[in-house]
């Protein structure tokens, strides 16, 4: 890997917010809001390199920076050698960027429309606009579905999806820059989705950085994965490098129902101090998946004492399971037995 050329570089990137908090009508409170603290990672060029974490890591905020959106209080960046800040003009030629799936097109126009719209304002016109819309539309799946010809507000959100990747490709940039592409679609929009990002990288040589806090999608589709939490990359790596970090433990798994009075907050303290071990909690549609990492030789123990807090907490366990690990649990271990949200 280390002899690939470098497509994006992030040195040190650090950004803090102003915000305001209201309190009662009329005064407001101001306040400061770290999203990114010393942020670091290098993307090759021709992989799809996924930015994983959870709501509020600074996902959206690294990848505004990336695409000169947003100016950072420190820190530098790179697309392929140049520099986001002072060389804004030309990394804005090189990249394709679609930051939310709905934003910025006309709803009374159809997507072709749009497109062609969208084409003008690169530069591009006339039989080589026509015949690159074209192109794009046949190859995002948008005129098998009947698209091309639609109204936009008449799309689906998976369309919608499509469109707005197809936007990316109009200049066909050498790099990709997608924040939470597949956010909110039905899964075979995302699963078609996801294929073509991987195309575009292996066989048409571009380089993809998606963010997703979806740690399954991260690792079916992404070649390299950097893990963000609260500002910070907590490990950057392929996704079996990254867990091989977790062969050191046994994820076991347990479905159970809370009861109404209890947090899960209050839960995973307990099974935290009761196991010893790293703990997260997450709320599912039926009932709450338990996800507890015990070493090996101490499964057996770890499961009983599980059971007994749970039972001593009222909790209606459902089934107990032992798992492969995953990079949810890399993600659960990285960090730590305390301080996970
Ligand atoms: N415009 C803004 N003003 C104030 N705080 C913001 C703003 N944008 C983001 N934040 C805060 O910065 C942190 C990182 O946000 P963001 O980059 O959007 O994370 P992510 O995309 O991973 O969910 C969060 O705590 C968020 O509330
Ligand atoms: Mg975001």
């Amino acid at each position: 890997m280390s002899n690939r050329n470098i497509a994006i570089e992030t040195v040190s990137l650090v950004k803090t917010y102003t915000a305001y908090d209201r309190i009662g009508f009329f005064k407001r409170v101001k306040k400061r809001v770290k999203a990114l603290c010393g942020v670091s990672f290098k993307v090759y060029e021709g992989e799809v390199f996924g930015l994983l974490g959870p709501n509020g890591a600074g996902k959206t905020t690294t990848v505004k920076i990336l695409s000169t959106l947003l100016l950072p209080d420190s820190g530098d960046a790179y697309i392929l050698g140049h520099h986001v800040i002072h060389e804004a003009t030309k990394v804005r030629k090189l990249i394709g960027v679609s930051l939310s799936v709905e934003r910025g097109f006309f709803w009374k126009l159809t997507g072709k429309e749009n497109l062609k719209y969208f084409g003008m304002l690169y530069g591009l016109d006339g039989q080589e606009l026509e015949q690159r819309v074209n192109e794009l539309l046949e190859m995002l799946g948008l005129e098998e579905l009947g698209a091309s010809n639609k109204l936009y507000e008449e799309y689906s959100l998976g369309m919608k999806a499509r469109l707005s990747i197809a936007r990316t490709l109009l200049t066909d940039p050498p790099v990709l820059i997608l924040d939470e592409p597949t956010l909110g679609l039905d899964p075979p929009s995302a699963r078609c989705l996801r294929e073509m990002l991987v195309q575009l990288a292996h066989e048409k040589g571009k380089t993809v950085l998606i963010t997703t806090h979806n740690m399954f999608e991260a690792e079916i589709i992404c070649d390299r994965v950097a893990i963000i939490d609260k500002g910070q990359i907590l490990a950057v790596d392929t996704v079996d490098g990254l867990k091989r970090r977790v062969a050191d433990v046994v994820p076991l798994e347990i479905t159970v129902y809370l009861p109404a009075q209890t947090s899960i907050e209050h839960l995973t303290r307990i099974l935290k101090r009761d196991t010893n071990c790293p703990v997260k909690i997450f709320p599912e549609e039926k009932g709450h998946r338990i996800k507890i990492l015990s070493s090996p030789d101490e499964v057996d123990e770890t499961t009983s004492r599980a059971l007994k807090s749970l039972y001593d907490q009222k909790c209606n366990v459902r089934k107990v399971e032992v798992k492969q690990p995953s990079l949810e649990d890399v993600f659960i271990k990285l960090t730590g037995k305390t301080g996970f949200r």
